[in-house]
């Protein structure tokens, strides 16, 4: 046995392949049985996929770059869930491509910002953080009140996250380019049929213009909404047991 163990200690090359091997094995051991099991994503009621505006307002999230300041995860931690609310569910990202987790917090959690402040006090921020947070450090994002949203490139969005595997129906990817729009303009002749869609969502113009659908809208709907799907009212006593 010993004699075995010269050749790995005498031999880096040899020693590293082993190191990787039985590194693999045990990390093999531990990740995959998540991808199978039925418990690592517990069903949540409230989980819907977001409108093609709230999704919009995801892309351009990730397009300015704001995870870089931002997570969306609230730890199981006492200082945490008492700052932010309750921690954050598996099953809440469970529609997002990518996850927005991540430990670099610049700026706060953002994962139940959703609901805390108005529509306005939102787009006053993103156009100039100061004016709402005198202290704050983040950079302003006034462009996005002028940037038209077209639609476009929204239902190839859709598409791509069906084939992921997120719930879209053909009929919800058919109509996204409509939708968008639909959720920012109350008076939209295709406001009845998003409803159908999607029930039980905000419809309003998100930036205080009914007139005109811009990126600002997109973003303050996908904002409005985070963290606001589970009704933890339901679960309390359940989850929050391991907690305290
Ligand atoms: C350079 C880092 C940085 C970037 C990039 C950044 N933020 Fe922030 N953000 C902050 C800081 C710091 C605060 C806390 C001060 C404040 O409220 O302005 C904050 C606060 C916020 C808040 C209020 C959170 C709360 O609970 O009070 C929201 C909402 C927000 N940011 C959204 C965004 C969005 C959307 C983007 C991208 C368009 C973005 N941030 C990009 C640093 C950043």
């Amino acid at each position: 046995m010993w004699e075995k163990h010269r050749a790995f200690e005498r031999n880096s090359i040899f020693l590293t392949v082993g190191i990787l091997i039985v590194v693999s094995i045990g990390g093999l051991v531990e990740l995959v049985p998540n991808f199978y099991l039925k418990s690592t994503i517990e069903d949540v009621e409230g989980m819907r996929p977001y409108t093609p505006l709230e999704l919009k307002g995801r892309n351009i999230y990730i397009r300015e770059g704001c995870y870089n300041c931002h997570s969306q995860q609230i730890r199981v931690l006492r200082d945490e869930v008492d700052r932010y609310g309750h921690y954050s569910l598996a099953a809440e990202s469970m529609y997002d491509h990518p996850f927005q987790w991540g430990s670099k917090r610049t700026g706060p959690d953002l994962a139940r910002v959703g609901g805390k402040y108005s529509d306005e006090w939102h787009r006053d921020h993103l156009i100039d953080p100061q004016s709402v947070v005198p202290s704050s450090i983040m950079p302003a994002y006034p462009f996005l009140a002028d940037a038209p949203i077209t639609g476009r490139e929204i239902q190839r969005s859709l598409e791509i996250h069906q084939r992921l595997g997120v719930p879209y129906s053909d009929e919800m990817v058919e109509n996204a380019a409509v939708d968008v729009f639909a959720q920012a303009s109350p008076d939209h002749p295709a406001a009845a049929d998003f409803a159908e869609r999607y029930p039980g969502v905000a419809v309003r113009a998100f930036d205080g213009d009914p007139r005109r659908v811009t990126e600002m809208d997109a973003l303050i709907a996908y904002m409005q909404m985070l963290g606001t799907l589970v009704d933890f009212d339901l679960y309390d006593g359940q989850a929050d047991i391991n907690l305290r």
